[in-house]
């Protein structure tokens, strides 16, 4: 399960300031439980825990199974909330080296040329049995007309079809809206096999829908029990938000009294893509008219070495977001040598994770004294339910952070800008 510790960041905060926050973050958690916010038509993400589609999940579990057997690759081409989630939870919970099943590749996320290129001439190369890759490919795009996304599918659509023939149609899975976008045009053309987001989802709240478990699933995750950790944690934040309340009141508190930067960080570098997943849901939802904390990711300790010095000693503006594991899994353990050259015997007998958990205290500590107020989320244990659970618990926080700016945490107007922009470039008929 998940909680945030908010006592490293409250005391940069009088009770006033807490308290005038505190009200206003109550009165958008009602706005959210009432339906009277801003873009009500995209709650999907709380109704589909509300009543579980559990043939969904079997259905997913089952595909995903079979694709995890058989695929020595496995493309995830989208962009955005179409792709940062699976990947999120993919990193999480996937062992880093061996017996991970089929490689997962992410594509449709950027126009480079070159990556494209090199990522079919290692499809192209056999195994090192002399054999052919197995390669599926999963197409995600709620709008079903984003460039990267279809660029990417376009070219990898003719490799598929060239490899495997009239086979690629059965390799091949699409997930977009039930209706409209040029990808629906292509699976009624083709007869790929479709999944759908519900209209109600927008695509950063999308994770526990096809668009994320499909690809979970593929990579041999347990999507039943992360599905229903998120469940879990929206049953018992219906129950009691107090935490999570005090969480988001901090926050905003602190973002109102001048901090600009939310600098999510873990020691735990399996950790660092759920901190990108988050990086999308608050930066896309809450920079709104000129508002908004920048949310910024790191990995430590690594990151104490570029960003530390910054965070210790720059520009008083930043607050500090650590995703902590309570309950770390391996257990290496330091022994002692004859000789103690390099003067680490004074950790014989430790654990790796006792140390990195000290380097964790102690960058709390040095950075709370340094004016950084840092909030700790943490999370149970690195399994899928509890993952599952703080996947809802973000959500939630977003929505009502992002009431509380007067916004709709929902849309993302700003991000046409650019489209419009290069699509003029590319000169596209408007
Ligand atoms: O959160 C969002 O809605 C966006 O980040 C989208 O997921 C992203 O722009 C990709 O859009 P689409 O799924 O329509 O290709």
């Amino acid at each position: 399960m998940i909680t945030i510790e908010t006592k490293r960041a409250r005391t940069f905060l009088s009770d006033e300031e807490y308290n005038l926050a505190a009200g206003v973050i109550n009165d958008s958690s009602e706005q959210l439980d009432k339906r009277t916010g801003k873009g009500t038509e995209w709650l999907g993400w709380q109704d589909i825990l509300r009543e579980p589609n559990d043939a969904l999940l079997e259905n997913m579990e089952s595909i995903g199974t079979e694709i995890h057997k058989t695929a020595d690759v496995f493309i995830v081409c989208g962009i955005g909330g179409s792709y940062l989630g699976a990947r999120a939870v993919i990193e999480a919970l996937s062992p880093e080296f061996a017996d991970r099943g089929p490689e997962i590749i992410y594509t449709g996320h950027h126009i480079s040329g070159r990556y494209l290129q090199r990522l079919i001439a290692y499809l192209d190369k056999p195994k090192a049995d002399g054999s052919p890759k197995q390669v599926y490919l999963n197409v995600i795009s709620k709008s079903g007309t984003t460039m990267e996304t279809a660029i990417a599918f376009r070219i990898l659509r003719k490799w598929m079809h060239d490899r495997y023939s009239e086979d690629a149609v059965s390799r091949i899975f699409c997930t977009t809206s039930k209706d409209g976008g040029a990808l629906n045009k292509i699976i009624r053309a083709h007869g790929y096999r479709k999944f759908i987001l519900p209209d109600d989802v927008g695509g950063r709240f999308s994770v526990l829908t096809p668009v994320g478990l499909l690809p979970i699933a593929a990579a041999g995750i347990d999507v039943k029990s992360l599905f229903y950790g998120a469940v879990a944690c929206y049953r018992k934040l219906e129950e009691d938000r107090g935490n999570l309340l005090d969480y988001v009141s901090t926050r905003f508190a602190l973002y109102k009294n001048g901090y600009a930067i939310d600098l999510i960080a873990s020691f735990e570098p399996a950790l660092v893509s759920m901190g990108g997943w988050l990086q999308q849901l608050y930066g896309e939802s809450e920079g709104k008219n000129g508002q908004g904390l920048f949310p910024a990711v790191a990995q430590y300790s690594t990151d104490l070495h570029s960003l530390g010095q910054m965070v210790q000693d720059g520009k008083r503006n930043i607050m500090e977001t650590f995703l902590h594991i309570q309950r770390p899994e391996t257990s290496l353990t330091l022994s002692a040598e004859s000789k103690d050259y390099d003067g680490l015997n004074y950790l014989s007998g430790k654990t790796m994770e006792e140390v990195n958990e000290k380097a964790f205290q102690g960058t709390v500590q040095a950075h709370g004294e340094g004016g950084v107020p840092v909030f700790i989320a943490r999370i149970d244990e690195q399994n899928a339910e509890c993952i599952g659970h703080a996947i809802y618990y973000f959500e939630l926080a977003t929505a009502i952070f992002v009431y509380s700016l007067g916004e709709n945490p929902f849309d993302q107007p700003g991000v046409e800008a650019y489209k419009k922009a290069m699509f003029r470039l590319l000169g596209k008929e408007e």
